[in-house]
């Protein structure tokens, strides 16, 4: 077979949500598959990167090919994507919890008379916005932006405070059915401006990623 156009490079995936305990049976999560970070992972794969993919708990099988580091919470998966670390370039699809519980109860957290818990909050580390500034930051940093609502807007800001090359904006409001769901229709917010590609398959959005990053790739980036 033809070489793959990212023959020889390697491409770290985050996917899937962070699980952030509050207690030893319950935790905080979201309604992230990991279908459009794994099918991105594969994607790269297929195009004959090495590729390892930093996955949250999800149902879905590990992609072939791919080196999967399965993790549970935010400080995990900072820390496995660290240590994979140097890369070409990084996708990072995965919904990370943006807080923690401050104290995880070592104990299941019993009903009282006294009425509910509080549950005091702390925020998790920013994975993106730290490897896009650490000193070993990927020539090619990607995030994504999930929105409800002024997509392109807040994309936009997400760009600049998270210091990535690319954002890849979705709207992740329930009617739109993408996070779980098998389609995905995504705006590209560079520098350059915006882009948006029609309503595809998750596999076809992965697909059309990677060759993105294999022209970005090949042309220095
Ligand atoms: O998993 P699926 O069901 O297929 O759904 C796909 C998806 C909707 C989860 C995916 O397309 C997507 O949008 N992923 C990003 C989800 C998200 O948490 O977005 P955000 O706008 O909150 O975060 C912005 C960026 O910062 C993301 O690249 C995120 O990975 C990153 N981030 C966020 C918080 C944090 N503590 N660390 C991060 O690295």
């Amino acid at each position: 077979p033809e070489p793959g156009p990212l023959k020889g490079r390697h491409i770290l995936v985050t996917s899937g949500p962070t699980r952030e305990p509050i207690d030893p049976v319950r935790y905080i999560a979201n309604h992230s598959s990991g279908k459009q970070g794994h099918a991105i992972a594969a994607a790269a794969a297929a195009a004959g990167a090495r590729v390892t993919l930093v996955s949250g708990p999800v149902r879905l099988d590990d992609p072939d090919g791919v080196d999967v580091v399965h993790i549970e919470t935010a400080r995990e998966m900072l820390a496995a994507c660290e240590a994979a670390l140097p890369a070409d370039a990084a996708v990072f699809a995965a919904a990370v919890a943006d807080w923690r519980v401050a104290r995880d109860a070592g104990q299941k957290i019993k009903k009282t008379g006294d009425g509910p818990p509080a549950l005091a909050l702390v925020e998790n580390p920013d994975i993106l916005a730290t490897i896009s500034r650490s000193i070993s930051r990927p020539p090619l940093v990607i995030g994504f932006a999930a929105e409800t609502e002024h997509v392109l807007d807040h994309a936009k800001a997400k760009l600049k405070r998270k210091g990535c090359d690319l954002i890849v904006a979705n709207d992740v409001s329930p009617e739109s059915g993408v996070m779980g769901g098998e389609r995905n229709r995504v705006h590209l917010v560079s520098a350059a401006g915006v882009e948006s590609w029609p309503d595809l398959s998750k596999d076809e959005v992965a697909r059309r990623l990677v060759a993105r990053i294999a022209a970005q790739l090949g042309e220095g980036a």
